[in-house]
């Protein structure tokens, strides 16, 4: 008889723990503990202590082969393109074939409201055909399940008609919460793709837990990798990330799936970003950048500005915009800095979407060669749009931007900074200057200030007038 044990797993980040506590010991949410019970026989996930339940019975007992042979076993793999170029570059692979890995499980992450149903809708459509049939862009296509588990099949339709994917008829919708029942209509169904939008709302019925909560998405999340696996179907999960803790969230699940996509952006805010966070088959470096339209998500091939534009000519003290590279892609994110008084020997310095303990430095670099006294002053600086920007490369907008709040000067309008700062106040060369330049000139900024590095030669780009700057006292004089 397998021994069943009482343990307690984190609603938000997945610990388990032995004991009840009123605030979880590893991501320090209040009240997120919830009592589950685990057959002790299941297997362990050494890395995050927490626990694997294995698919049902029936599956083949596999057998070891040399690796050169697996191929022949399984025959060649293809991947499932969507076509949709920002979407296939983050799901990863080569030129040849980008996109949806077959048997793979892809966990597609984000807020109530950002755009995933749009966003895996249209992706549906896509692997079903319908982009193909539009612009010939994908050579594949499939049949395609999308589930919604929140949407009636008639709203899924009059979404997929403002999408333009209601036309493919190989895209099958069902609108159920069951598991058992969703797994007998993929059986009909034979799908190449199956979309779970979302996967909070599934459930078995054999499960004496409420839909959402922890045991129920763990249990219907695993036998639907256990699915993917026995028969080769891709599964696409949709989960929300919740702050509330109402329902439990997507990385209880990151370690069971493939792949873990996040899908940021603001809500005030048209541009949205794709990123993978885990990629079993691909790199997590690449961005996939989209907007919100009328018509859907719309692809951003080139780069795209999370910055507010400040081409009416009102100077912005203390926020300054920077090419940002992500992966193969340039970003115009904004950074804004604030100083306040506070107190000598305990003055503030909080960062939001930036790297603390370098701005950390890059004031100590302001203090020693730039003749800031920011000692008794508080310092607030962030990225806007809600997109992390870690890279150097960043420094000298973010020391702009808080030379500019202290000083209460700001750059000419549609002006950008690039360039890494070093200890001795030199700006140092920054890597793909040329396409961060190409992508400011193509968004519309007019003027660039870049590091002044002998020797090296500067791009010549039509309506961008580049300033070369030394060091950090000069950079500050651009402040005006
Ligand atoms: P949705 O995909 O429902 O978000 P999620 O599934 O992540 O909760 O989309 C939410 C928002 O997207 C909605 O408020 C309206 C907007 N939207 C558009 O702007 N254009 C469109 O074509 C669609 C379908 C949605
Ligand atoms: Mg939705």
């Amino acid at each position: 008889m397998p021994k069943a044990r009482t343990i307690f797993v984190c609603r938000s980040c997945g610990a388990t723990q032995h004991r009840w506590a009123g605030k979880c010991p590893d991501c320090g949410e209040w009240d997120s503990l919830e009592e589950s019970t685990f057959d002790a026989s299941a297997t362990k996930d050494p890395q995050r202590g927490s626990v694997v339940i294995e698919g049902k019975g029936g599956l083949e007992a596999p057998t070891a082969v040399p690796i050169t042979e697996v191929s022949k076993l399984v025959g060649p793999s293809r991947r499932f393109p969507t076509g949709i170029g920002e979407l296939d570059r983050v799901l990863g692979g080569d030129e040849r074939s980008r996109g949806l890995v077959p048997a793979s499980v892809v966990l597609v992450g984000g807020e109530p409201g950002i755009g995933k149903s749009t966003l895996l809708l249209q992706a549906a459509g896509a692997w079903a055909g319908a982009v193909r049939a539009r612009t010939n862009k994908a050579d594949w296509a499939g049949r395609v399940l999308y589930v919604s588990s929140e949407e009636s099949a008639e709203q899924v339709r009059l979404r997929g008609a403002r999408l333009g994917v209601a036309e493919s008829d190989t895209l099958f919708v069902l609108a159920d919460t069951n598991l058992a029942r969703i797994m007998e209509q993929a059986k009909r169904v034979k799908p190449d793709v199956i979309v779970i939008d979302s996967i909070q709302m599934i459930y078995k019925a054999d499960l004496d837990a409420a839909p959402g909560s922890i045991s129920q998405l763990r249990r219907c999340a695993s036998e639907l990798v256990y699915l993917a696996k026995a028969s080769g179907i891709a599964v696409v999960l949709v989960g929300h990330v919740t702050k509330d803790g109402q329902l439990a969230g997507p990385r209880l699940l990151e370690h069971l799936v493939d792949c873990v996509i996040s899908f940021e952006g603001d809500r005030t805010n048209d541009a949205r970003i794709v990123r993978a966070i885990k990629n079993r088959f691909g790199t997590t470096m690449e961005l996939g950048i989209f907007e919100m339209t009328g018509q859907g998500l719309r692809e951003l091939p080139g780069g795209a500005s999370m910055a507010a534009m400040d081409s009416d000519g009102t100077p912005r003290r203390g926020a300054v915009v920077c090419p940002a590279m992500h992966g193969s892609r340039c970003v115009l994110i904004e950074i804004q800095a604030l100083t306040a008084t506070g107190f000598l020997g305990n003055a503030k310095r909080k960062s939001a979407g930036l790297d603390s303990s370098r701005m950390g430095m890059l004031i100590a670099v302001l203090e020693a060669h730039g003749g800031l006294r920011l000692a008794d002053r508080d310092v607030y600086a962030s990225s806007v749009g809600g997109l992390k920007i870690i890279e150097p490369a960043s420094d000298l907008a973010l020391l702009l931007a808080i030379a500019g709040a202290h000083y209460k000067r700001a750059l000419e309008p549609t002006t950008i900074a690039i360039g890494e700062v070093g200890l001795g106040g030199e700006l140092r060369s920054v890597s793909q200057l040329d396409q961060r330049l190409h992508e400011s000139a193509r968004l519309g900024y007019t003027h660039a200030i870049v590091p002044d590095i002998p020797g090296a030669k500067l791009p010549k780009i039509k309506g961008m007038q580049i300033t070369p700057v030394k060091n950090v006292s000069r950079a500050i004089e651009m402040l005006s």
